[in-house]
């Protein structure tokens, strides 16, 4: 039984004449919030304009698996319904907020291997599904169950969103194009750009630009001078759930004026492989990347040296598997200041791009996630500080109650953020000799594929 709350709905229109696109999104209840991405091939602008307009009703919406119902398996499975019905608002007062850009977009795999939600706040990923080795599905990424807290949170973790223009940190906000020296803001230690300065591509809103039941493209305008960053650039993320428990991602951009910028985008996916079920840390997984020769050191706050030594016999040596734990406490100091853990770019020197290069498995549910990318380097953090002064509460799909109480909150080295990117600030290290600039000759591509399995 699915309740209809035509929170949601889509009007999707879209033409290509000879020099313009038009997309059209229409994502609101009562019909306020409509933007057009109009892109000019011919002059290089793009514009996004806003207009109200009258939502079709959710059952019109394509390809809506739910229909429009409040997007949250984790509430479902909450209050013993079967995951895929709908639930409705009064069932789960934390996913409330079912308001453009923090609806919830349910999709799942054509054979129902994986099941997942998308925000188009910050295209962010805030569910995904997977079955563990008895066949009962898991969420196995973090997120809010209060979706606004996407848009809000002090504590800033990044959830699961495309991080944009430049994932990553940038020494002292600064790099170089042409002779020509631009500042990004300091919104780390006053000392270095992350993701993208204090308004990244996390805390935009996205507009989509296609859906169907196992996919959807999110679009983002950032504008020329946006953060400090030169030239004008569209963004877009696709996300396609695959038979098999395959999570494909597609991210591209390309610049649409005149100008060069850097550009490095990724997914800031948070993965805890047993969802706080049996198990309470990250530090048991084990993890394999079998090409990651090397790492780039960094100082205490986690900015390049400029050095790239080999991980062979050091704590960043995962050239066969190991479990996290195994040289947890040799890690003192390597994740920045004083602390224990991994916030690091593991370099691979070569790889094929169908060859999984990052294998983690948790133990305790038996899921097994494969990585396979066109990227050449990964980053991985294992929330070392995600307990500082503000405590995050755990999704109720995760043993959370919706309060920060001991246990329930998401606590320091119980997760791993995997971002499958370039090399940390290549920007201002040009004797790596990454190509992190881009123009209108240039475009953007990102890809890379999640495979669940499990092990006995
Ligand atoms: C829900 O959407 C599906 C696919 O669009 C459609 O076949 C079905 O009739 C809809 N159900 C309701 C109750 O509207
Ligand atoms: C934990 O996982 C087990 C085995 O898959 C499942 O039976 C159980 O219901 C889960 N517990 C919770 C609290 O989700
Ligand atoms: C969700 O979070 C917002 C702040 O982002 C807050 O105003 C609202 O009260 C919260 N909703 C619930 C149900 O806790
Ligand atoms: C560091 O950034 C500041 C402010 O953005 C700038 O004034 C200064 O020139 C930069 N220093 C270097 C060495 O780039
Ligand atoms: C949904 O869209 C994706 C991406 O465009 C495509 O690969 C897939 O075949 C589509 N699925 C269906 C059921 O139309
Ligand atoms: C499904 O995935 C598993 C593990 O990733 C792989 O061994 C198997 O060959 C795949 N099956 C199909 C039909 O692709
Ligand atoms: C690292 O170890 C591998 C395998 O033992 C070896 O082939 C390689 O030459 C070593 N690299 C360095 C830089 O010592
Ligand atoms: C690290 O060392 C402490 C103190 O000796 C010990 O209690 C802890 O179990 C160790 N942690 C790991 C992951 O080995
Ligand atoms: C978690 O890490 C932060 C930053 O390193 C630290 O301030 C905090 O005390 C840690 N929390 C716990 C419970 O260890």
């Amino acid at each position: 039984m699915r309740s209809l709350l035509p929170f949601v709905s889509l009007a999707l229109s879209a033409w290509n004449a000879a020099a313009q696109t038009t997309t059209t999104v229409s994502t609101a209840a009562s019909g306020v919030a409509t933007s057009t991405l109009i892109t000019s091939a011919a002059t290089g602008t793009s514009t996004l304009a806003s207009s109200t307009s009258t939502a079709a009703s959710a059952g019109q919406t394509p390809g809506f698996v739910n229909n429009g119902t409040v997007g949250s398996y984790p509430c479902a499975v909450a209050n013993g319904l079967p995951a895929l019905a709908g639930t409705t608002l009064a069932d789960c007062p934390d996913a409330l907020q079912p308001v453009y850009p923090y609806n919830a977009i349910d999709l799942r795999a054509p054979d129902d291997s994986l099941r997942a939600s998308f925000l188009p706040a910050g295209a962010a990923i805030s569910e995904l599904w997977v079955k563990d080795r008895n066949g009962v599905f898991r969420d196995i990424v973090l997120g809010f169950d209060n979706k606004t807290n996407y848009g809000t949170d002090l504590a800033h973790p990044y959830f699961g969103p495309q991080v944009g223009r430049y994932a990553n940190r940038i020494k002292n906000g600064t790099f170089t194009i042409d002779g020509e020296t631009y500042h990004t803001p300091l919104n780390e230690n006053g000392r270095d750009t992350l993701h993208g300065g204090f308004v990244g591509y996390d805390r935009s809103s996205y507009q989509i630009t296609s859906l169907n039941s196992s996919a959807v493209t999110f679009a983002l305008h950032d504008p020329d001078g946006n953060q400090g960053f030169p030239g004008s650039v569209i963004a877009s993320a696709t996300y396609i759930l695959e038979n098999n428990a395959t999570w494909r991602i597609e991210m591209d951009a390309r610049v649409t004026d005149h100008k060069k910028t850097p550009i490095m985008l990724s997914s800031h996916t948070y993965w805890n492989l047993a969802a706080y079920n049996g198990s309470q840390t990250v530090l048991d997984h084990i993890v394999h990347m079998p090409r990651v020769d090397k790492y780039i050191k960094t100082d205490q706050y986690l900015i390049p040296t400029g050095e790239i030594p080999s991980v062979n016999g050091t704590v960043f040596d995962f050239q066969t598997p190991r479990a996290f734990s195994e040289r947890f406490n040799d890690t003192l100091g390597v994740c920045g200041g004083s602390c224990k853990g991994w916030d690091s770019c593991f370099v691979m020197s070569s790889h094929a791009r169908d060859e999984p290069v990052l294998e983690v498995t948790s133990p305790t549910s038996g899921i097994k996630m494969s990585v396979t990318t066109d990227q050449d380097a990964i980053q991985l953090y294992t929330c070392n500080g995600i307990k500082g002064s503000r405590s995050l509460p755990r999704k109720r799909s995760q043993g959370g109650d919706g309060t920060t109480d001991a246990g329930k909150i998401y606590d320091n080295h119980s997760c791993v953020v995997i971002e499958m990117e370039d090399y940390i600030d290549g920007i201002n290290n040009p004797q790596w000799n990454r190509n992190q600039i881009y123009s209108q000759h240039r475009p953007y591509h990102w890809r890379a594929e999640y495979r669940f399995s499990t092990v006995a």
